[in-house]
């Protein structure tokens, strides 16, 4: 099959290149292969919101420059955190136009709330679903331009390079990708002039996380296997505020808003112990608040810390976080009356594909959008709400950069996917066991705190389990659990071989032996 634009991925990076690509080249086909159904993303479960400049009577650019560069803890590349937050106010309201609601305050400006490391109240919301919202409003507008086409169920499973003309060959463009169509279980070959991987996060390589179980880092270590540069894999962001409960898997968030709301964190003996850490207390950014609890829990032996909310305001607390107040009820937490028990969850990967700022890789004719790339925006820890931005702004440059540069035709003939293992997988356990072997692994090994000798460790734990899964790779035939857990291996490994090359402690980086 034969496309102008392929896109991997469906989340507000993906869809949002889509419609303006489509828009301005309707004789051009785009497709977006996705895997699962067509809105399941990250970008589905946002709470908070987009941090944006609006109100330039109390904000300005410059504060939200400080405060990304703050958070960042000095490796931001200042010229991208001035390009994106300059460029943040066009991108939401195109976001508007085409159709995203955002809540209003009484005046009928657009509401802005607070979170952590923002010195100012910045992020546009819609409730407590702020990206639900815009996925919702990202999917009416593609479907309704003929000329894209989306594929749900369909899995990348490698990118298309000169490895596939010229066994060998040193790999410098991308021609498309392998995709597995998870329904029929065929392999399909998508030649494309331009492919856009815009895959997500990294999430469930921690068993516990904030992310929906597709964030499995396919689109990393799609790129790669494919040589493209992958850098700052070290800065996973562990979110403060997960709800605790005692079971594994992927974790309900309590917004970040909801400390801007004015929520304390307390200790089981009812201490609020941010003020200690940072004089910003509990809107302190979200690396220093994660190790706050971190050293907290460490100190008490408890499984948890408590969010505080029984003095906010209830009517207000319901009409801002009607899902959260929802969910806690559910799990009979009366927020007016209960304290919220919550722990840090892997939550955010700062660092991935190294793109410039027309979301370039390295690879030829291959760009990168969104969570899965690396722009320099966050440095060493990301500023609340500036992920939805940055996705928003960079898929504009590579839509531009498109429209300035159009790429030439792709009239290279490929072989199709060649199928290594033709057996059927047998084993019903092997994958969910070396899932959650590797799961534990980069708990115990690869948290919040880490240590030379604990890396080392789980750098000899995971070449075990790379092993094993490698030899199943090639034996049986693909399918979609199988290729996750290999792409999983794949990032364990950038993050694992990342830390052990940094030795300095910066923003959510924390190597014990560093200090
Ligand atoms: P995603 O939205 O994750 O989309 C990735 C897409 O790629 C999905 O459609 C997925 O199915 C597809 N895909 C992946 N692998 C493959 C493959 N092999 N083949 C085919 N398709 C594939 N950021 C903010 O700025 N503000 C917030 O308030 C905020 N709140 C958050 C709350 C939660 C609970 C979470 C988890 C994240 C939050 N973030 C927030 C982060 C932000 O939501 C994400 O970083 C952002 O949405 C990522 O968008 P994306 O398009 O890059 O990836
Ligand atoms: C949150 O609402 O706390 C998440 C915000 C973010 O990840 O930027």
């Amino acid at each position: 099959m034969k496309t102008e634009l392929l896109i991997i991925g469906s989340g507000v990076a993906g869809l949002t290149i889509a419609v303006k690509y489509a828009k301005t080249f309707p004789k051009k086909n785009i497709t977006i292969v996705t895997k699962g159904n067509e809105d399941e993303s990250n970008t589905k479960y946002a709470q908070g919101g987009v941090a944006v400049v609006l109100d330039d009577k109390t904000d300005s650019f410059q504060k939200h420059i400080e405060d990304t560069l703050i958070s960042g803890d000095g490796l931001c590349h200042e010229t991208i955190v001035n390009m994106v937050i300059k460029e943040g106010p066009k991108r939401l309201k195109e976001l508007m136009v085409w159709g995203a609601q955002f809540d209003l305050d009484h005046t009928g400006n657009l509401d802005l709330g607070k979170e952590g490391g923002h010195s100012e109240f910045r992020v546009v919301h819609y409730k407590d679903i702020t990206g639900y919202e815009i996925e919702r409003a990202l999917l009416v507008r593609a479907h309704q331009l003929t000329n894209i086409q989306i594929l749900p169920h369909h899995f990348a499973v490698d990118l298309i390079t000169e490895k596939q003309l010229q066994q060998n060959a040193e790999p410098t463009t991308c021609f498309g990708a392998f995709v597995l169509n998870e329904i029929n279980n065929e392999m399909i070959t998508i030649q494309a002039d331009s492919t856009v991987l815009a895959a997500g996060g990294i999430g469930r390589v921690y068993g516990h996380t904030t992310n929906p179980n597709i964030a499995t880092g396919d689109g990393i270590a799609m790129a790669y296997r494919a040589k493209a540069r992958i850098m700052d894999m070290e800065f996973v962001q562990f979110h403060p505020t997960a709800l605790y409960t005692k079971q594994e898997g992927s974790a309900f968030l309590i917004s970040e808003a909801v400390r801007g709301f004015g929520a304390y964190l307390r200790t089981k003996n009812g201490i609020r112990f941010m003020p200690k850490y940072d004089n910003r207390a509990e809107l302190a950014s979200r690396d220093i608040v994660s190790q706050s609890i971190d050293t907290e829990l460490k100190k008490s032996g408890d499984s948890c810390v408590f969010l505080d909310c029984t003095h906010l305001d209830l009517n207000g607390f319901k009409n801002h976080f009607p899902t959260i107040y929802k969910t806690c009820l559910e799990n009979n937490i009366d927020i007016s009356k209960n304290w919220i028990p919550v722990v840090p969850a892997s939550h955010y990967v700062c660092g991935g594909i190294k793109v410039n700022q027309n979301g370039q890789t390295s690879i030829s004719n291959l760009f990168a959008c969104g969570e899965c790339s690396r722009t320099g925006l966050h440095g060493a820890n990301r500023l609340a709400s500036n992920s939805l931005l940055e996705a928003l702004v960079y898929a504009h440059n590579i839509y531009k950069y498109h429209v300035d540069f159009p790429v030439s035709e792709n009239r290279h003939k490929f072989l199709n996917w060649q199928h290594v293992g033709t057996d059927n997988l047998n084993d019903a356990h092997f994958v969910e066991n070396n899932v959650k072997k590797l799961q534990t692994v980069m708990r115990d090994y690869v948290g919040i705190v880490r240590s030379n000798k604990r890396l080392q460790e789980a750098i000899i734990l995971l070449d075990g389990i790379n092993k094993d899964v490698e030899v199943f790779y090639k034996k049986y035939k693909l399918n979609t659990a199988l290729c996750e857990l290999r792409n999983m291996v794949n990032v364990a490994h950038l993050i694992i071989t990342q830390s052990i090359e940094r030795h300095e402690n910066r923003g959510g980086f924390y190597n014990e032996d560093n200090v």
